[in-house]
């Protein structure tokens, strides 16, 4: 029987997404992020036919470059980072739509400019007044930008026309912060145009997690504290912090990763069905796993925050964060964290979600691994079981994407010997689409306005109300542990499980 809704969006899902008329504007167009994700992601919407015609983009930056100096380096960065063939005729029709506005922020000249630019678009590409601002800036300078927008006249669209806001996190540095934060950005932009970037729900995989749980009936019978023992949700680098010590050193493991990527990724796995895919019905969801999240009574027991230490990374010497340049030689900042958390509630009672992450770990891997319970009975032999851990159910968000079961099997031969097999799903061999990249999906949903895969400024905040406490224990509580590079991690982070009678998966 077909459950089709009419009351339902009553578009044609199968449809391409294509972007009405509109433009965007990327502060900080100079940066790393502008040329490595945001430059490449246009190029490549517009060479899927996702873009507008007069789609149009403008550079803003402390530049003294002309319209083609800009259209010069997104070109470069087209070549270098596009993940689509290069074809000269979409890039010709893309690249008459560039322009660049030199300027600082706080520079009104700039922006008299900048609004300027706007209006000859809007009647030389016909981009109707719809205009996103991509902050793509040292989130010191959030309320500056927001605020100029406003001051010229920038932040409201006339008649029908739209203005929207896009942030990159760090959306602040705990609950106080985000919400001073949440406050300067909703003066000037309606909560509903303000999305906030956690590139981690533009991924396929992620996404791939409500199919999953709710387009199937094998598992959602199943996803519950009747059956799954607990769940483990990782994020390993391989990587130290590069050239990026101005902006990790007081920022740590835990804020950088754990309070965006790790808790959505957690809200997604625990949350309810919601009543369907609007963002406000996933919104309500996600909220409701986080609000229900309870921290452990002993965080000297159930957090581990460490530090790695120099060591052997694919075959070269690394060094330890405290040498690394640019790092205070007596940081105490986290390169790992560990925590276990537990949701209140009657689906998830009494289930540890076990989340960590790190640098200069084993291998660079994101998954989510729900971790069954024993059978409760077995009538083998133990000697023939003993190769047989939990079944478990591994989501995994990168690289490899995919998803793959482990469940016990008979081992060939005359005896009942039974151990761990898998049973994989691979994107790449299942699909002969290649998957878009994180920031395709997610500009092109701005432009269309969808604010599905966006944390709202609630789930922000939510995020911070988990962490607050962790970091202030971590802060009065001693020095992290040190863990050597290219290791899965401290011994705490062993023995914070080993306690729960339990073990880290090694990816
Ligand atoms: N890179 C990533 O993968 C990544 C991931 C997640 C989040 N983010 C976030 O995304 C944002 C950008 O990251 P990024 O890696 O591109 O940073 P970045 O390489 O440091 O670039 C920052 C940009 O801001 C500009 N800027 C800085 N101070 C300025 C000022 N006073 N006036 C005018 N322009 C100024 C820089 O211009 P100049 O060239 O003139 O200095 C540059 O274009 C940050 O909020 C970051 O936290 C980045």
């Amino acid at each position: 029987m077909s459950s089709s809704n009419p009351l339902r969006d009553p578009r044609d899902r199968r449809l391409p997404r294509i972007a009405g008329p509109s433009g965007l504007v990327i502060f900080g167009v100079t940066g790393d992020l502008s040329r490595k994700k945001l430059m490449p992601a246009i190029y490549d919407l517009a060479n899927r036919g996702l873009l507008p015609p007069g789609f149009s983009l403008v550079g803003f930056a402390r530049r003294d470059w002309e319209n083609e100096d800009f259209a010069q380096v997104v070109h470069d960065a087209v070549k270098e980072h596009a993940r689509t063939p290069f074809r000269e005729e979409v890039w010709q029709q893309l690249a008459e739509g560039f322009r660049f506005v030199p300027g600082v922020f706080d520079d009104d000249e700039a922006f008299v400019q900048l609004r300027a630019t706007i209006e000859e678009l809007d009647k030389a590409r016909g981009t109707g007044g719809n205009f996103a601002f991509y902050l793509s800036v040292p989130p010191k300078f959030f309320p500056t930008v927001v605020q100029q927008l406003k001051k010229h006249g920038l932040s409201q669209g006339q008649g029908d026309s739209w203005r929207r806001a896009v942030i990159e996190k760090p959306f602040g540095h705990d609950l106080k912060s985000a919400q001073e934060l949440n406050q300067v950005v909703h003066e000037v932009f309606r909560p509903g145009d303000v999305f906030r970037i956690d590139h981690y729900l533009g991924k396929e995989t992620v996404q791939n997690i409500l199919a999953l749980r709710f387009a199937n009936t094998m598992f959602e019978p199943i996803w519950n504290r009747s059956y799954v023992d607990h769940v483990q949700i990782t994020m390993a680098e391989d990587i130290g912090i590069g050239g990026r010590a101005g902006y990790y050193d007081g920022i740590g493991a835990a804020r950088d990763v754990i309070q965006n990527h790790l808790l959505q990724l957690l809200a997604l796995t625990a949350m309810e069905e919601p009543a369907s895919f609007d963002a406000s019905s996933l919104v309500t969801e996600k909220l409701k796993a986080l609000r229900a999240v309870k921290l452990p009574k002993d965080l000297g027991k159930h957090t581990v925050r460490a530090q790695y230490a120099g060591g052997w990374q694919g075959g070269e010497e690394v060094h330890g964060y405290l040498e690394e340049e640019g790092i205070d030689p007596h940081s105490k900042t986290d390169t790992y964290a560990a925590i276990k958390l537990e949701i209140d509630n009657r689906r998830w009672a009494g289930v540890p979600f076990y989340l960590r992450t790190g640098k200069r770990l084993g291998r660079r891997v994101t998954e989510i691994a729900v971790v069954f319970q024993r059978a409760p009975h077995s009538p083998f032999d133990a000697t023939d079981t003993q190769e047989l851990g939990q079944n478990a159910l591994v989501i995994r968000v990168q690289p490899d994407e995919g998803v793959t079961i482990r469940f016990g099997s008979k081992v060939p031969g005359t005896s009942m010997e039974i151990r761990d097999v898998t049973m994989d799903f691979q994107y790449g061999e299942s699909f002969t689409e290649s998957s878009p990249e994180a920031y395709e999906r997610l500009l092109l949903d701005v432009l269309l306005g969808e604010a599905n895969l966006f944390p709202r400024h609630e789930e922000v905040e939510q995020s911070w109300r988990i962490l607050d406490p962790i970091e202030e224990f971590w802060d009065k509580h001693g020095k992290p542990e040190q863990y050597t590079s290219g290791t899965w991690g401290p011994k705490a982070a062993d023995e914070m499980l080993a306690r729960d009678g339990r073990s880290w998966r090694r990816p």
